[in-house]
C-alpha cells in the first residue's frame, strides 16, 4: 500500500469558487420576517461575497440563484426573486462594471420572464471587457438538464456524419456544457448546513473539494469566504494521483 504524505499536491488558490446559496428562507424564519426578505438580505450577501472575491483576488466565482427545480415554489416567491434579479442587474451593473466584474449566466436562459433575458444580455454585453473577477450566475439552471442538452447537440452531430461516436470526448462534452469557457470549480460551498448538490455543477464538481458550513446565507459575507479558504488550503489535492 503506498503511503500518502501530508503535504499538499496543489497547494495554490482556488481558481474557482462555487455556491449554492442556501438559508434565506430559514434566516427570515428565526426573525419572524417572510422567506422573501431573506432573499432580499440574501441579494446583500451577494453583493459582500463579490465585493470579498474581488479582494482576495479570486477570478471565477459562480452562484446558484436559481435552479429548473425551484420554479415549484410558491408564485409569489417566484415573482419575487425574478423581481430580485431584475434589481440587482439593473442597480449593480454601474458597480460591477466599474469594478472589472465580467458577468455571466448559465442556465436555459429562454426559460426566463424576457425583461430578465434582457438585462441579462445587456450585464454580459457591458462587462465583457472586464477580467478582475468572472462572475457566474446559474439562472434556471439544472446540471442534467445541461447534460442532456450537450447529448442532444452531440447527437445530432453524429446523425449528420460531422462527428464519430468513437470520436466522443471528455473534452468535447465540456465544450457543449454551459460552463463551456470555464474552469472547473475547485471549491463548491453550500451555506445552511445541508449537505446535498441539488443538481449544481454535477459534471464540473468530478475533482472539486465540498465546503458545508452551518451559515444561513444572508449572514454570508468576507470573513465566512476567508475561513472557507483555510479550510481549502488544508486540503490535500490529489486528482487520483498520489502527493509528491
Ligand atoms: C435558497 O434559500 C436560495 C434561493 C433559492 C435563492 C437565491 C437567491 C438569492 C440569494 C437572491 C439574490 C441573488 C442574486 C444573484 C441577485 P432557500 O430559500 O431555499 O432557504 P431555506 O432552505 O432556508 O428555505
Amino acid at each position: 500500500m503506498e503511503i500518502v504524505p501530508s503535504s499538499k499536491l496543489v497547494p495554490e488558490d482556488p481558481a474557482h469558487i462555487a455556491i449554492i446559496m442556501d438559508g434565506n428562507g430559514r434566516w427570515a424564519t428565526k426573525r419572524s420576517l417572510s422567506r422573501l426578505k431573506g432573499h432580499e438580505h440574501g441579494a446583500t450577501a451577494v453583493r459582500e461575497t463579490v465585493k470579498g472575491c474581488l479582494e482576495l483576488g479570486i477570478p471565477y466565482l459562480t452562484l446558484f440563484a436559481f435552479s429548473s427545480e425551484n420554479w415549484k415554489r410558491p408564485e409569489e416567491e417566484v415573482n419575487h426573486l425574478m423581481g430580485l434579479f431584475k434589481f440587482f442587474f439593473k442597480k449593480e451593473l454601474k458597480e460591477l462594471k466599474k469594478a472589472g466584474v465580467r458577468v455571466r449566466f448559465i442556465g436555459d436562459m429562454a426559460g426566463l420572464p424576457l425583461d430578465i433575458q434582457e438585462l441579462a444580455s445587456l450585464a454580459v454585453e457591458e462587462t465583457a471587457g472586464n477580467a478582475a473577477l468572472v462572475l457566474t450566475i446559474a439562472l434556471n439552471y439544472g446540471s442534467q438538464a445541461e447534460i442532456t442538452k450537450a447529448v442532444q447537440e452531440i447527437a445530432v452531430k453524429v446523425k449528420s456524419g460531422e462527428v464519430c461516436p468513437e470520436d466522443i470526448t471528455e473534452d468535447m462534452i465540456n465544450r457543449h456544457l454551459y460552463t463551456c469557457d470555464l474552469p472547473d470549480p475547485d471549491l463548491i460551498i453550500r451555506t445552511s448546513g445541508e449537505q446535498r448538490l441539488s443538481n449544481f455543477l454535477l459534471w464540473q464538481c468530478a475533482y472539486s473539494e465540498f465546503l458545508f458550513l452551518d451559515v444561513l446565507w444572508p449572514d454570508f459575507d468576507k470573513s465566512c469566504l476567508e475561513k472557507a479558504l483555510e479550510d481549502f488550503y488544508g486540503r490535500n489535492r490529489r486528482f487520483g494521483a498520489v502527493s509528491a
